[in-house]
């Protein structure tokens, strides 16, 4: 089980940073550059397809793997725990990242035109440099946690 659980978890990892990796350092600069919001537009229209099914198997095997490695979910609250603290930075990194997806999706991508662009850049560069900080704290589990 725990086999299966990561190799989704790395999977849909992949796609999460793969994509907005992609977007931030390929895609988005060029959007910028003929401030052009549509290229972002077109982009986000077809990466959400897979993009969002992808955060919700990270969100789903992500508990499921912190749950075997500590059972006792009111044991993630002891942060002299280095797994727990780890576990717990994940979350806050998913909070930022949901938060960041839903002003983003609320009140900048409904009126998107060259202005915004910016705005929704700053986004952007947001929530990919959360998707390496998601990698880094998975990886740190190898090694007892942060
Ligand atoms: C887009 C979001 C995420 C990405 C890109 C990501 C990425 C990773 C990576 C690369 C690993 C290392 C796997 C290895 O050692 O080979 C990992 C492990 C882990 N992640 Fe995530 N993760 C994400 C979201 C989450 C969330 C929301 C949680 C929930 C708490 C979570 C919990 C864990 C746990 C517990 C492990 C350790 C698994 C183990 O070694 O048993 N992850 N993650």
């Amino acid at each position: 089980m725990h086999q299966t659980l990561l190799f989704l978890h790395l999977a849909a990892g992949s796609v999460w940073v793969g994509g907005h990796l992609v977007l931030a350092v390929s895609l988005l600069p060029e959007a910028m550059a003929k401030r052009d919001p549509d290229l972002v537009r077109g982009f986000e229209r077809i990466y959400e397809r897979i993009g969002l099914p992808a955060m919700a198997v990270q969100v789903v095997t992500g508990l499921w793997l912190a749950s075997l490695l500590r059972p006792e979910i009111a044991s993630w609250t002891d942060w002299s725990d280095p797994v727990a603290l780890t576990i717990c930075l994940k979350l806050a990194c998913l909070a930022a990242t949901i938060g960041l997806a839903v002003h983003a999706r609320l009140s900048i991508i409904p009126r998107l035109d060259a202005a915004r662009l910016p705005m929704l850049g700053a986004h952007i560069v947001a929530v990919t440099a959360l998707a390496l900080a998601f990698v880094w704290l998975g990886l740190a589990f190898r090694y007892g946690g942060v």
